[in-house]
C-alpha cells in the first residue's frame, strides 16, 4: 500500500485543491483525506507493508492523457517506438497516450488497431489508446471500417497530418462516426491554402524569405468543420489550434451549442513565429507557430473553457531528418518528456494558468471526452498519478532522454518544476526523473 502524505492534492474532478493524505492499493485510489494517523492507516492496511511518502511542497494529480501523440510504430522506428514512447511519457507525467494513427502502413483497419494496442499492453508502461484512421490509406477516398475497428480498440478516428480535404468525405465521416459514438479529431488544414509554406505567413516568414503559411489555412477548415458537425450532429474534436481565427468560431459554435471539442499544444502557447530562425528546425511544426495575438487568443480560449484539451502532438523526427536545411525538414516538435515542465514553467508559474486548469484540460476533460480510464483520483479509480515536484531542476540533455527523438526546443536548456513519481495502475513506474 502507499501512503502518500501531507501533499497537495489537485483533482478538477471532484473539485479538489488541498493538502490531502491518499492511500493506494491494489492498483486503486483507497481513500482521500485531509487528515491520518498512522494508527488509522496501518489498520487499513491489513498487515500489508505500508510505503510513506512525504508529499509536503508537492503536488498529487491524475496522470496526464494525451490525445496526441505520434508513436511512429508501425513503420518509422528510427524515429520513435511504442515501447520508447510510452517510456518517454510516463518520465513526462503522462499515464496514458492515444497514439497517433499516420503510421506506416496507416491504421486503417482493425488488425492493425489490435496490433497498437497489443504492443502498448506488452511496453506496459502508459497505457497505449489507437487512433484510427478516418479514410483508407488517409487518401480520403474510401471510408475505414469503423466499427470494427473500435471493436479492435480505436477511441476515435483521424487522417492526421493529411486533413480530409473534401467537405462532403468529411460529412459522410462524421455522420458514420455515429455508429460508433467516437469523435472525430481533425487536423485543420487547407492544402491549397497552406501549399509549400514552412512558417506562419507574418513579418519574420517574409524577413527569412520562407514561404508562409495564411493563417486561414486552418480556420477555413475549422469553419467547414463547425458547420459539418452542427448539420451531421456528430461528434468532433479539432487537433491543435492555433489561431485566434479559429479560438472565436470555436467559441460561438459551443455558444451554439455543437458538439465540439478542441486541443492545444504547449508549443502553441509558450512560442510564437518570431522565436523561429532558419538555422534551427526545432520549431518547425505543423500547423506553425502563430503570432503573439493567436499565442494570446490561445491562452484565453483555454482559460475560458473554449479550448478544452491540452495534448502534446509529440511528433519525434531522427536527428538527421531535422538537421536537413528549413525547408526540407520534417514538421513537428518531441515533448513528451519536457512538455509539462514547460507549461509549468511558462505559463503556470507566471500565473497565466492555474495549475488546476492544466490538469483539468490534460486528465479529465480527455477521459470525458474519448470515455477513458484515468483523469480522476475518485476512490475505486485506477491509480494513474503523478508526484509533482516544482523544486526539481534538470538540464534537458540527449542523455537522460528515454525517447529517441532529440528534436525538442529545449534541448541544453534548464527547465524546472518535474514529475518525480509515477504510477500506472498502482505500479511506480517513474522515480526520481528515471523510469523503472
Ligand atoms: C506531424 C507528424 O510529424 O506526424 N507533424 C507535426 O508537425 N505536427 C503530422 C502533422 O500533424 O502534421
Ligand atoms: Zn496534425
Amino acid at each position: 500500500m502507499w501512503w502518500l502524505k501531507d501533499v497537495w492534492v489537485i483533482d478538477p474532478s471532484q473539485k479538489i485543491s488541498s493538502p490531502q493524505n491518499v492511500l493506494v492499493q491494489g492498483g486503486q485510489v483507497m481513500e482521500i483525506s485531509p487528515s491520518l494517523t498512522e494508527e488509522e492507516v496501518l489498520a487499513k492496511a491489513q498487515g500489508e507493508s505500508v510505503e510513506t511518502i512525504n508529499g509536503k511542497g508537492k503536488f498529487l494529480f491524475p496522470g496526464l492523457i494525451d490525445v496526441h501523440t505520434h508513436l511512429r510504430e508501425p513503420g518509422q522506428e528510427d524515429k520513435e517506438d511504442i515501447l520508447s514512447g510510452s517510456r518517454a511519457a510516463v518520465r513526462g507525467g503522462i499515464t496514458a497516450i492515444m497514439a497517433m494513427a499516420n503510421t506506416v502502413p496507416v491504421i486503417d483497419n482493425r488488425s492493425l488497431v489490435e496490433f497498437v494496442r497489443l504492443q502498448g499492453e506488452r511496453a506496459n508502461y502508459a497505457r497505449v489508446y489507437p487512433i484510427g484512421t478516418v479514410t483508407k490509406g488517409m487518401q480520403g477516398v474510401e471510408l475505414v471500417e469503423m466499427a470494427d475497428m473500435k471493436e479492435g480498440g480505436a477511441v476515435a478516428f483521424s487522417d492526421d497530418g493529411k486533413n480530409i480535404q473534401n467537405a462532403e468525405m468529411m460529412r459522410l465521416a462524421l455522420e458514420y462516426a455515429k455508429l460508433t459514438g467516437l469523435p472525430i479529431i481533425s487536423h485543420c488544414e487547407d492544402k491549397e491554402l497552406s501549399g509549400e509554406g514552412l512558417m506562419r505567413r507574418g513579418i519574420p516568414s517574409t524577413r527569412m524569405g520562407l514561404r508562409g503559411i495564411p493563417a486561414s489555412a486552418e480556420s477555413v477548415i475549422v469553419a467547414r468543420d463547425l458547420l459539418l458537425v452542427e448539420e451531421t450532429k456528430g461528434k468532433l474534436h479539432l487537433a491543435h489550434i492555433s489561431t485566434k481565427e479559429s479560438v472565436e468560431l470555436i467559441r460561438r459554435a459551443k455558444a451554439r451549442g455543437v458538439d465540439v471539442t478542441a486541443e492545444v499544444n504547449p508549443h502553441h502557447l509558450i512560442f510564437c513565429d518570431e522565436e523561429i530562425t532558419i538555422t534551427n528546425t526545432d520549431l518547425k511544426v505543423n500547423p506553425p507557430l502563430g503570432m503573439p495575438a493567436d499565442r494570446e487568443a490561445l491562452i484565453e480560449g483555454l482559460r475560458d473553457g473554449t479550448l478544452d484539451i491540452i495534448a502534446t502532438d509529440h511528433a519525434p523526427h531522427t536527428q538527421a531528418e531535422k538537421a536537413r536545411p528549413f525547408a526540407e525538414a520534417p514538421f513537428g516538435i518531441a515533448s513528451l518528456e519536457t512538455a509539462l515542465s514547460a507549461v509549468w514553467q511558462h505559463l503556470v508559474v507566471p500565473r497565466r494558468l492555474s495549475l488546476d486548469r492544466v490538469i483539468e484540460a490534460w486528465s479529465y476533460a480527455p477521459a470525458k471526452r474519448f470515455g477513458l480510464r484515468g483523469g480522476t483520483l475518485k476512490p475505486g479509480a485506477p491509480a494513474d498519478m503523478v508526484l509533482f515536484d516544482p523544486d526539481f531542476a534538470e538540464i534537458i540533455e540527449p542523455a537522460t532522454l528515454v525517447s529517441k527523438a532529440r528534436n525538442t526546443p529545449f534541448l541544453g536548456k534548464t527547465l524546472q518544476g518535474f514529475p518525480v513519481m509515477v504510477w500506472v495502475n498502482g505500479r511506480l513506474v517513474q522515480r526520481n526523473r528515471t523510469v523503472l
